[in-house]
């Protein structure tokens, strides 16, 4: 092969390597720079469990506005023998029972407990994030 032609090659080889580096570079935004930047490993991960952290906080948040509001009339003292917030010995028996059952107990009243336990305007979600706010700080 002649000289002239292995310095062509050369060039051809260069620019079309130049062009890959271009296009992999070139997505200026805001978010395409931060990902470029962010240690390996942290972004994808660093989402998601942030959406996870936040769901479960607002859960958390709404089930403990509820109870506080309408459910610990009764469940801070044991009303009518209601299970006491933060008595682990008197909800050990009740954890164990599904998540469904006890929603069903709470929303169509259960014993002395009245129907959806006095929150008349509360939804299924609202109950599930009281009772799973009761029982995970009495667990
Ligand atoms: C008027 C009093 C009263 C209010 C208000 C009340 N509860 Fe209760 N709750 C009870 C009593 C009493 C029991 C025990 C019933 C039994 O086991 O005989 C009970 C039991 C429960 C249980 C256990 C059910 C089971 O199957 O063992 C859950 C869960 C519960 N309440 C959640 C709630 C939630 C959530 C709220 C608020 C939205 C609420 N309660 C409001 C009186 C009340």
């Amino acid at each position: 092969m002649s000289t002239p032609k292995i310095i062509l090659i050369c060039f051809i080889l260069l620019l079309s390597f130049s062009t890959y580096l271009h296009a992999e570079f070139s997505d200026q935004s805001f978010e395409a720079i931060e990902e470029r930047i962010a240690p390996i490993g942290k972004v994808r991960i660093g989402k998601e469990t942030l959406n996870q952290l936040s769901t479960y906080k607002i859960q958390a948040h709404l089930g403990k506005t509820i109870f506080e509001k309408h459910c610990i009339i009764c469940h801070s003292t044991g009303i009518a023998g209601a299970p006491r917030f933060g008595n682990k010995l008197d909800w050990q028996l009740r954890i164990k029972k599904k998540l469904s059952l006890l929603l069903e107990h709470v929303k169509n009243g259960y014993n002395a407990m009245p129907r959806k336990g006095t929150c008349l305007e509360c939804s299924a979600e609202d109950l599930k994030a009281a009772i799973f706010y009761m029982t995970k700080k009495s667990a």
